[in-house]
């Protein structure tokens, strides 16, 4: 079955199973699909949507786990258990050993589906689907590769957050710090932001994004120097906080700096802030409007029902309305176009620890650069709606940029 044309509840299932939520997520999207109990019909789905099309590509340990769950979730309520079930579970109970879920460095795929709302208009770039599926190649040790090769909530509220204000990146030149799994920077790509680079101080974290873009059929390049226009090329470099030279961040010139979840280690913050430092003095000229460039995306694009908070600013007509309601925020009323204007940072983050947080806020503060927490003026759509790992209510978003 074509996903267009699935229900809601069985889209939500399957987007979770090939996102590798927990197999209790998975049993309760399962009840979801039938109002209650997991029916024939939802096995069914199950076994040809789910198992059959995607076993060769996820995780065998995850996927007995889950077959292991649902038998006895239809046994249990006195239900018949397909047999294809059966026998894929005792195939799996041949091939895999008890601890094979346990080996935590194992890399994965995961798919992380965005489901676009209604009142999203479709992007010209997915115009069918209505969703943007992106794979990633993670490993199940949140701590590995520096924590880089994890996918954190901040990096999929950014993703929301860029899917809803499409227009705010289009045609932006974006530049990512601590990049991990470089899921922000495939969302900018597919906003059409002019220029997309994403980095990270971890070598093996690097090895892994530039599998993830080619997973997804981004080109990569890693000298900062070279300029390209082609529009899949994104660049990916080695940018640790604190060795990279001040010459190195002058050829990046961003319009827009990125980061999700950044700032969590009290070491590394001084080295964090004064690449911001420099990223966020650079000044240029604005001389174009995102519509010139990337007409039918800017008619096209327009998400009715993220929110600017206490305003209608997200339903205006104009183009660059988003765009002017940052500007105006971070940059005190230079909002036309044509003036010059240094750039902004957008960075999600969970704050784990106040001290850690504080401490960022003080070498802000001597850096000579402001922060406006940005969380409930600048709210996204929910475009991961079954993802019950996923508490976006924990995610802050702050907008940094000069005094
Ligand atoms: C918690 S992970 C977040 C990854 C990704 N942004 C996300 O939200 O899914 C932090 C990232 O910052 C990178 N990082 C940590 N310290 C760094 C440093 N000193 N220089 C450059 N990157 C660093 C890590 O390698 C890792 O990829």
């Amino acid at each position: 079955m074509a996903d267009q044309e699935l229900q809601p509840s069985s889209l939500h299932l399957l987007s979770a199973f090939l996102a590798m939520e927990s197999t209790d997520s998975l049993i309760a999207l399962a009840r979801e699909c039938s109002g209650g109990s997991v029916t024939e019909r939802v096995q069914s789905f199950i076994w040809d949507d789910c198992i059959t099309k995607y076993a060769g590509k996820l995780h065998a340990p995850y996927l007995r786990k889950f077959l292991k769950k649902l038998i006895a979730e239809v046994e249990l309520n006195h239900g018949d258990v397909m047999d294809e079930l059966y026998e894929h579970y005792a195939h799996y109970m041949t091939i895999l050993k008890d601890n094979d879920l346990e080996k935590e460095n194992t890399r994965v795929f995961k798919y992380i589906s965005f489901l676009f709302p209604e009142g999203c208009q479709e992007l010209s770039s997915c115009p069918e689907s209505r969703k943007l599926m992106v794979q990633l190649q993670c490993s199940l040790n949140m701590l590995e590769g520096d924590t880089g090769c994890s996918v954190w909530p901040s990096s999929l509220l950014l993703s929301e957050c860029i899917l809803s204000f499409p227009e705010l990146f289009c045609n932006k030149s974006c530049f990512e710090v601590g990049s991990g799994v470089g899921l922000v920077g495939i969302c900018l790509t597919h906003v059409k932001a002019s220029k997309v680079i994403m980095s990270d101080g971890d070598l093996s974290t690097l090895a892994n994004m530039n599998r993830n873009l080619e997973l997804n059929h981004l080109s990569v390049e890693t000298d900062m120097s070279e300029t390209t226009e082609d529009p899949y090329m994104v660049k990916c470099i080695h940018l640790p906080w604190e060795s990279v030279s001040e010459s190195e961040l002058q050829n990046l010139k961003a319009d827009i700096i990125l980061g999700a979840d950044v700032i969590y280690d009290p070491v590394c913050l001084p080295h964090l802030v004064r690449v911001l430092t420099l990223l966020l003095n650079q000044t240029k000229l604005y001389p174009e409007k995102c519509s010139d460039n990337h007409p039918s995306f800017a008619l096209g694009s327009k998400c009715t029902d993220a929110k600017v908070n206490g305003t209608q600013e997200a339903n205006a007509g104009n183009d660059n309305t988003l765009d002017d309601f940052l500007v105006k925020r971070t940059h005190k009323g230079a909002a036309n176009v044509g003036l010059k204007r240094g750039p902004m940072a957008l960075i999600a983050s969970v704050i784990r620890n106040v001290d850690t947080f504080n401490k960022f806020l003080a070498l802000l503060d001597e850096a000579n650069l402001s922060i406006e927490d940005l969380t409930e003026s600048l709210r996204p759509l929910n475009f991961l709606p079954y993802m019950q790992s996923y508490d976006r209510s924990t995610v802050r978003l702050f907008a940094i940029s000069c005094k």
